[in-house]
């Protein structure tokens, strides 16, 4: 994949301000986020991942729904990679969903609209999927919507970059890890099954890799100079029937 550098080329002060703000990103610069989020997904073993747990899973159609799917990073690859599934986007930031609708205009199994997680509180058992990656730390911690909006018999997915012992857990907030941590407490008490998966990206391009830096520190991400980074579980569950 080629990287946008006159996206990731900004002056120091703009990053200042994406850090400050991460929602600022989402709103100014879906562009930057984009590159990014490409990037993880491409470059790394993260489609085929989520490929092979829909079919583990027995789902080879039906409705997807990909809630905080920003610029639609994810829908742009999984849409002709799955043609039989339907995919349903959803994000309150503006210009990431228009910017998500321009990439998929090639794709009539994609559809956009503005939305939140807290919008779907009123909607039970309406899809195959219910899938989010890098959104959760968005929203409540006490979370349950996924599983309440997914079928009985659906699959609720998150992508993250929290693992137990991951680079991403030095880099975010606490708060961020604990709201993940819950979550998955919350399944499991509740009978879901969660399963890992670990994906890795080399970052050898020189242009992302000074952005992440900028973004991230350098102290971080140095050490991914030579080693892979983590950039993605797959947390996958499904009901136990009990
Ligand atoms: C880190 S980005 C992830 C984007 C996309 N899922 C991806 O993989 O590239 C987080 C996204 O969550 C969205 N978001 C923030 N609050 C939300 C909410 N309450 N409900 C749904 N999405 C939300 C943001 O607008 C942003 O696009």
């Amino acid at each position: 994949m080629s990287i946008n550098r006159t996206a990731l080329n900004l002056p120091d002060e703009d990053y200042e301000t994406i850090k400050a703000n991460f929602e600022a990103l989402y709103h100014n610069h879906p562009e930057i986020y984009d590159v990014f989020a490409t990037q993880q997904i491409t470059q790394s073993e993260l489609l085929d991942q989520i490929e092979q747990t829909l079919k583990d899973n027995g789902i080879e159609s039906g409705d997807f729904l990909d809630i905080g799917c920003g610029t639609g990073a994810m829908i742009a690859h999984l849409a002709p990679r799955l043609p039989k599934i339907n995919f349903i986007g959803i994000d309150p930031a503006r210009n990431s969903l228009e910017l998500a609708k321009q990439k998929c205009a090639g794709y009539t199994n994609t559809t956009f609209r503005s939305g939140t997680i807290e919008q779907l509180e009123r909607t039970e058992n309406a899809f195959d999927v219910v899938f989010s990656s890098w959104g959760h730390i968005h929203w409540n911690e006490k979370g349950g919507i996924m599983e309440y909006v997914a079928k009985p018999d659906g699959l609720a997915m998150l992508v993250n970059n929290w693992g137990e012992e991951d680079d991403f857990s030095k880099l975010w907030p606490e708060s961020a890890l604990t709201i993940h941590k819950t979550r998955r407490e919350i399944l499991q008490k509740n009978h879901y099954q969660v399963s890992n998966v670990v994906s890795e990206v080399n970052l050898e391009d020189e242009n992302l890799f000074d952005a992440m830096s900028r973004l991230f520190g350098q102290r971080q991400m140095h050490e991914h100079r030579t080693s892979p980074f983590q950039i993605g579980i797959v947390l996958a569950w499904k009901k136990i029937t009990v």
